[in-house]
C-alpha cells in the first residue's frame, strides 16, 4: 500500500503528535481542541469540545470533572470517540477507543499547571448541573478560595480520562473531493494495527 508523506510510519500516535505539531503554528486557536462523542444510557450521541492535552504512547488525553455529562456517560459506557480538526491544514483525525481515569500524579501535575483562578474554578464548578445565576458561581469561587487556599489540592471529582484507541483514522483533503483516507484499527488495545486506505 502507498502510504508515504504525511501518512507514513508505523505508529499512529507518532503520526498524530506530528499533524498536531503542524496544525500548532498556523491554526489561529486552540489547535489541540477536540469535538468529544459520547452516549447516554438510551444510546443517543452527545458531543462537546475539549482540549486534548497529551498525546501518549499509546493514549490519548483530556481533562474534565468526572460528575460532568461527559464524565457520567464515559463511566457508564467505557467509551469515547473524538475528532481533530484542522481548518487551516484541511485535515482531521478521527478516534474511538475505550476509557479509564487518569487520577495519578500525570493529572496532578497538570491540574498545578493551571493558573490559580483556573485550579480554583475547577472546584467551585458543579459541571453540566444547572446553575440559577452567575453571582452563585462567584459565590462558589470565593468560598472556595478561602477553603482552599493559596495551593488548592486536585479536586477529587476532575482529573483525566485516558482514551485508548481501537480504531484511528487519518484524512487529508484532496484535490476535487478525493480525499485520502487511512484507518488504523485493532481488535483490542493489546492487538497489532491493521491500515486500511478507504474511498473518500
Ligand atoms: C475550545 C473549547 C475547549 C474546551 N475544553 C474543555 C476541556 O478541556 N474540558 C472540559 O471539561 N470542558 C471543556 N470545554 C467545555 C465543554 O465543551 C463543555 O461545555 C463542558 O465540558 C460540559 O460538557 P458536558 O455537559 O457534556 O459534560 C471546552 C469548550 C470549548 C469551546
Amino acid at each position: 500500500m502507498d502510504r508515504s508523506g504525511i501518512f507514513a510510519g508505523d505508529d499512529p500516535f507518532s503520526i498524530a503528535r506530528a499533524w498536531l505539531a503542524e496544525a500548532e503554528p498556523v491554526e489561529p486557536n486552540d489547535p489541540n481542541a477536540i469535538a468529544l462523542a459520547t452516549v447516554d444510557a438510551a444510546g443517543m450521541p452527545n458531543v462537546r469540545m475539549v482540549l486534548l492535552k497529551d498525546i501518549e504512547a499509546d493514549a490519548f488525553v483530556f481533562y474534565t470533572n468526572y460528575g460532568s455529562k461527559k464524565g457520567q456517560e464515559i463511566a457508564a459506557s467505557g467509551k469515547a470517540a473524538f475528532v481533530l480538526h484542522w481548518k487551516s491544514l484541511r485535515r482531521q483525525i478521527r478516534v474511538r477507543g475505550v476509557t479509564e481515569r487518569e487520577e495519578g500524579p500525570a493529572a496532578d501535575a497538570y491540574y498545578a499547571s493551571r493558573s490559580l483562578k483556573s485550579r480554583l474554578g475547577a472546584w467551585a464548578s458543579r459541571q453540566s448541573e444547572p446553575l440559577d445565576g452567575r453571582a452563585t458561581l462567584m459565590a462558589e469561587v470565593a468560598k472556595v478560595t478561602v477553603q482552599q487556599g493559596p495551593n488548592p489540592a486536585r479536586p477529587p471529582f476532575w482529573g483525566g480520562i485516558r482514551i485508548r484507541p481501537v480504531e484511528i483514522e487519518f484524512w487529508a483533503d484532496g484535490a476535487f473531493r478525493l480525499h485520502d483516507r487511512f484507518r488504523w484499527t485493532r481488535d483490542s488495545v493489546q492487538a497489532d494495527w491493521t491500515v486500511t486506505r478507504l474511498n473518500p
